[in-house]
């Protein structure tokens, strides 16, 4: 029976095109997903359209506050543009991480080397915008983490070995108030499964902000230690 169910199975993918083979791998992706946003109790989601949207609704909090914006995974500054336009504190510190050369393996869809600026880095207007070039691994452990009132984490390297790199990195300064926002979080052998290991690691808690459909954007605030 198994046998035949395998014959079928490869069957049907011999039929499909590629577009259609990734779109059932997403549909697999965000049904894991969702399974393990019911594990941890993640079941209060503002979904909405884009997003912006989602990085919003982090904004309507901490706009006037002293924040440091920490984003991984730059490549050509938008989203780096967008932040610096809505944190309104002059104290406020934008930080953005990326190698400039792409990413460093391939995973999923993505394949080394894809984003790559050519080491360029994005010009944008602002004095408290400020990029730290190199691999993550390198970068991190030379860079001191200014005081602040809130953290906010844009996690945007796509594939697992550097979210993982960044989050670890990170433990002793994720605490209640911090908020972490995924961009790729439905691909669960990515950015899922980095941030699984990372709750599993640390006990902390988090609580759902908002979500674009299908938990492609996607962001938590820190509610601390389990009691
Ligand atoms: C999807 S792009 C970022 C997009 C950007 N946040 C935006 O909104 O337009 C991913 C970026 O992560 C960077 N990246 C991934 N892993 C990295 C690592 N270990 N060290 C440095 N940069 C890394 C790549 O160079 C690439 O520019």
């Amino acid at each position: 029976m198994r046998h035949f169910v395998l014959i079928v199975l490869c069957g049907i993918g011999k039929r499909l095109s590629k577009a259609n083979l990734i779109r059932i791998s997403v549909a697999a992706d965000v049904i894991k997903i969702g399974a393990w946003m019911v594990d941890h109790g993640f079941f209060e989601w503002i979904v909405v359209e884009k997003r912006q949207m989602v990085w919003g609704k982090i904004v309507d909090k901490v706009e006037n506050e002293k924040v440091l914006y920490l984003e991984f995974g730059v490549y050509k500054g938008y989203a780096t543009n967008w932040w610096s336009k809505r944190l309104l504190n002059p104290r406020t510190m934008i930080h953005g991480f990326d190698s400039f050369e792409g990413l460093p393996e391939s995973g999923a869809d993505w394949q080394s080397g894809q984003f790559d600026v050519g080491g360029n880095l994005p010009k944008i207007n602002d004095t408290r915008v400020k990029f730290f070039k190199g691999w993550f691994d390198k970068t991190l452990p030379k860079y001191d983490m200014p005081e602040h009132d809130v953290l906010v984490i844009n996690m945007d390297a796509d594939i697992y070995s550097s979210t993982k790199y960044v989050l670890d990195y990170l433990k002793p300064f994720i605490k209640e108030g911090t908020y972490i926002y995924f961009d790729e979080l439905y691909c669960s052998e990515h950015e899922a499964r980095a941030f699984h290991e990372f709750i599993k690691s640390t006990g902390l808690k988090f609580k759902p902000v908002a979500t674009t459909a299908g938990f492609l954007a996607c962001a938590f605030i820190c509610t601390g230690s389990a009691k």
